[in-house]
């Protein structure tokens, strides 16, 4: 699990290169300037031989073997939790870094969580060549709480999610077209990747709820929030909720600080936060709202203010909306790799 540092990567992969994150990581991808490695691309077997386009070039996705992925010096990898468990400890053993989407590996205590905006230091002293990259609702979470955090002291945060079916991948996008189809075609609805029919409705909660009532969801937003910001004892209470919307995740976030401001202040404070855009002037027929948002890279604040008829509070709302497939994933990662290559 000791790779050696690398900063010059000659041969790039994406793994899941045909999956929503993996589409979307191509797109990062062709943003960076300078891009002057060899791509390749991998997804499972009934995939193989897609063309995909990368710079007007086409690239043929191959089927995952460890064989076909020996000389690569650098992963992002979206294929799974299971898949990065499998193959990111062989990858590295053979002198690669993997960046993984996936959950295996975020809470691992070697394992480096990061945003950049964040704790990119962690990536100058990483004892590990898995990176992983945070669950989505926390990265849109995790940027301002930590502006916030390094002013006034984070005491407590709640969070409630309105989160897109592009967060289960392109199942979850399938499965709300059809629905949508079936619905107006009057079809019977057969939820596959859903407990319920998510067309015209919201789920109170995403993946298993533990016998605390606990979702998996609202797990990964406390612990991986505590880690990313380095607080073991932060209060984060979260209700994660999936929406039938395609892309972007919406949340309500409340926090308690150490330290009272006032709204002038605060919306300063939000200004200033690199990666954040807020525009405290915004008409409600532009403030930020998944389709406004989506495909944007940054995370976007609006509805900023303190308790009712506050002039000065350590309590305060806000709303936060990001395309969970950019900078929830995708963009979050190329940002990795970029520090790691040192063009960022
Ligand atoms: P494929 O499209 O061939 O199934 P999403 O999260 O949107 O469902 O995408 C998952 C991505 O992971 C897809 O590109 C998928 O490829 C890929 N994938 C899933 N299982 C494997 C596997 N065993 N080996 C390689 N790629 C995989």
């Amino acid at each position: 699990m000791r790779p050696e540092k690398k900063r010059s990567f000659e041969k790039i992969a994406i793994v899941g290169a045909t999956g929503a994150v993996g589409r979307q990581m191509l797109q990062d991808l062709e943003e960076l300037p300078n891009f002057d490695a060899e791509l390749f691309l991998f997804a499972s077997p009934r995939s193989a031989g897609e063309i995909l386009h990368f710079h007007n070039k086409r690239i043929a996705v191959q089927a995952w073997s460890l064989e076909a992925a020996k000389d690569i010096d650098i992963f992002l990898m979206s294929a799974g939790g299971d898949f990065s468990k499998e193959y990111s400890p062989k990858l590295v053993e053979q002198g690669a870094i993997v960046i993984d989407n996936s959950s295996a590996w975020r809470m691992h205590k070697e394992v480096p969580l990061v945003v950049p905006e964040v704790n990119s230091s962690q990536l100058d002293t990483m004892q590990s060549g898995i990176i992983a990259n945070p669950n989505c609702s926390t990265i849109q979470m995790v940027v301002p709480l930590a502006a916030i955090h390094q002013k006034l002291g984070l005491e407590m945060v709640a969070v409630s999610t309105y989160q897109s079916v592009s967060g289960s991948g392109q199942k979850g996008i399938a499965e709300l077209s059809k629905q949508i189809k079936d619905r107006f075609n009057l079809n019977e609805i057969n939820p596959q990747v859903y407990p319920q029919a998510i067309s015209f409705n919201v789920l109170s909660s995403i993946g298993a709820i533990d016998p605390f009532g606990h979702c998996e969801e609202e797990k990964k937003m406390v612990l991986e929030t505590r880690k990313i910001l380095g607080l073991e004892d932060l209060a984060v209470h979260a209700t994660t909720a999936r929406v039938p919307t395609i892309n972007c995740h919406c949340e309500s976030v409340l926090v308690k600080c150490k330290k009272s401001i006032s709204l002038p202040e605060l919306k300063k404070l939000f200004a200033a936060i690199p990666g954040v855009v807020y525009d405290p002037d915004l008409l409600p027929s532009d403030s930020p709202s998944p389709l406004l948002v989506a495909g944007k890279p940054q995370i976007y604040v609006s509805r900023i203010r303190l308790g009712h008829e506050q002039t000065k509070s350590a309590y305060f709302q806000f709303w936060v909306v990001a395309d969970n497939l950019r900078k929830g994933a995708a963009t979050n990662a190329v940002q990795i790799l970029s520090y790691l290559w040192g063009t960022k």
